[in-house]
């Protein structure tokens, strides 16, 4: 990039974040949902205990040194000290997901009641302290079993299997739950597990970076990706048919969504981006509200990208009634024949997609930078592309360095300024319904084991008793969800001083 358009860009950034008006929880909807997030396998630990058994996951995490789940945060055992502290918090809404493996030990068949229980019990918990509970029905944790029966999301037998999870989740806790996400970041999912073997269960082809046991990077994540389509379109069907008109609630299909800019004003980076879009947005939301995938994609993988039948189509065509954002971070895009800067996506999808995507932080996948910009560029363009679907924001925050640093300042500003940008969003028309922090309390990183973490409670990995001390980012959060802090530097930097009198431990 030229330096003079990089000083402009950081020229615009300046302006644009100086000049954020101060906003407070009341500038937005009643009913949006201001929330934190986990996942099962990264906040539950107890993974051999009360019947659970291995999800794909466990297998993953066990054959790398990054650490593994077996503990993590020991939220089986501690989930009445976490609600707690959300409530003491003022959390609005708790997004954790059901692993799979503790309520149905064998993927299909029996109930382990244990498993229910604890399933029951902390939606109760939630319950009684007035939070909205979200659950996402899958976040990377196939049944370990399923994955060696028939090689789990690349065969189509998955859909009836997690059919039948769904019906038993609906069936079980669709009284107290209104909201349910099928799949976690579907799209990255499909890419990073069955293209890249950087998340579990680990597949690519032979390449010179990571080793896979098996998979075929140029198929594998379409094929992988339409079945969770087809899997997410049936269990929406089954709610439909059978709970919807008595629990009330909604289902949705979540994706990853980075942010994507041009990286010069040129007709060819323009074109680029809207390339990129087509294939990391459009890739699961045509189908999801057109009925098919994007022509583009269609051109470039031929007989690589699976075939809705007419009958498929119209299923998946309306099945999410909301869709889930994960959002972190923004790139630039343009029109250069390598795939990208990071060489490990130099195959499979980042390939067929064939644009480069330049980081607007540095070039690190862990060390991102906030650019607010990027996500209301997100929700603006799903509100142009796609009938305005109902959004919730289900993950964004900031990594850092997993140290006993509480006083996380730039994890503080980083959350204000996206926070604006939803605010943002939806005075300009985006129905946003939701904005949930990732992660409530530090947990085990799906990439960065527990070397880095971005929960707004510390949690002592070496600490048998996994001890949680509050970071700034949850007395900044309590603070504007109860509305005594309004988003203006002042109120931070009063807070910053008020807290490092209580920052040690
Ligand atoms: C992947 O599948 C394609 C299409 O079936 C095939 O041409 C290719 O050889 C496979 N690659 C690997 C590494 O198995
Ligand atoms: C993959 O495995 C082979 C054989 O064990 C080994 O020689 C090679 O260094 C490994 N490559 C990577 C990137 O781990
Ligand atoms: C970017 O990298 C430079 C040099 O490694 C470092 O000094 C700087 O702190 C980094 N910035 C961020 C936001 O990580
Ligand atoms: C606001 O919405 C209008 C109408 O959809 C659109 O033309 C405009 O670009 C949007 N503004 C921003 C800042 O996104
Ligand atoms: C974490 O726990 C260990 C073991 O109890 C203790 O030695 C250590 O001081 C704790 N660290 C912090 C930052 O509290
Ligand atoms: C609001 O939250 C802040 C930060 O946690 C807390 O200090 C304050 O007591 C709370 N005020 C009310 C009225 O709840």
């Amino acid at each position: 990039m030229k330096p003079f358009s990089q000083f402009f860009i950081f020229l615009v950034i300046v302006l644009a974040t100086s000049y954020i008006d101060a906003f407070t929880r009341n500038d937005f909807p009643e009913d949006f949902l201001f929330g934190a997030a986990t996942s099962a396998y990264q906040w539950e630990g107890a993974a051999d205990e009360d019947g659970r058994t291995p999800s794909v996951w466990d297998t993953f995490s066990h054959s790398y040194d990054t650490g593994n789940g077996d503990v993590a945060c020991d939220g089986y055992h501690q989930y009445k000290e976490d609600v707690k502290l959300m409530a003491d918090m003022g959390l609005e809404a708790f997004r954790f997901s059901i692993s799979w493996t503790r309520l149905i030990p064998n993927g299909r068949g029996p109930i382990n009641p244990k498993g229910l229980l604890f399933y029951k019990n902390l939606i109760k918990e939630l319950r009684s302290h007035g939070i909205e509970p979200h659950v996402t029905l899958y976040h990377y944790d196939l049944p370990q079993s399923l994955e060696d029966e028939y090689g789990g999301w690349i065969n189509r037998k998955i859909i009836e299997d997690f059919t039948a999870f769904a019906d038993v989740c609906f069936r079980e806790f669709g009284d107290d739950v209104k909201l349910w996400t099928t799949i976690n970041e579907a799209t990255i999912f499909a890419i990073a597990s069955y293209g890249e073997g950087l998340t579990p269960p680990g597949h690519c082809s032979p390449n010179k970076f990571i080793n896979c046991s098996t998979g075929n990077s140029s198929t594998e994540p379409y094929l992988a990706a339409h079945n969770m389509l087809l899997a997410h379109a049936s269990a929406s069907k089954l709610y439909r048919l059978k709970y919807k008109s008595k629990q009330r609630g909604s289902i949705g299909l979540s994706i990853f969504a980075f942010g994507l800019s041009p990286y010069t004003n040129s007709k060819d980076d323009e074109i680029a981006t809207q390339r990129a879009k087509d294939f990391l947005f459009g890739w699961m939301l045509k189908p999801l509200v057109f009925g098919d995938y994007p022509s583009e994609m269609k051109r470039t993988l031929g007989s690589r990208l699976p075939v809705f039948s007419e009958e498929e189509s119209e299923q998946v065509k309306g099945s999410s009634d909301f869709v889930g954002i994960i959002h972190y971070t923004t790139f630039y895009v343009t029109n250069r024949a390598s795939a990208s800067n990071f060489p490990i996506m130099n195959q499979g999808f980042f390939k067929d997609m064939g644009v480069y995507m330049i980081s607007t932080g540095n070039s690190s996948l862990f060390e991102w930078e906030a650019t607010p910009w990027g996500l209301e560029g997100v929700l603006e363009h799903l509100k142009q592309s796609y009938n305005n679907p109902p959004i919730y924001i289900l993950e964004n925050g900031k990594p850092m360095k997993h140290d006993s640093m509480l006083q996380d300042t730039p994890r503080v500003e980083y959350i204000q300024g996206y926070i604006g940008a939803v605010l943002n969003a939806i005075k300009n028309g985006s129905d946003t319904r939701g904005y949930f922090v990732w992660s409530m309390i530090d947990v085990y990183e799906l990439l960065s084991g527990y070397t880095t973490s971005f929960g707004m409670y510390y949690v002592n990995f070496s600490d048998p008793g996994r001890k949680r001390s509050p970071k700034l980012s949850a007395s900044w959060y309590s603070g504007f969800l109860n509305g005594t802090i309004d988003v203006s530097s002042q109120d931070t930097i009063q807070l910053q001083r008020k807290f490092s009198g209580s920052s040690s431990f």
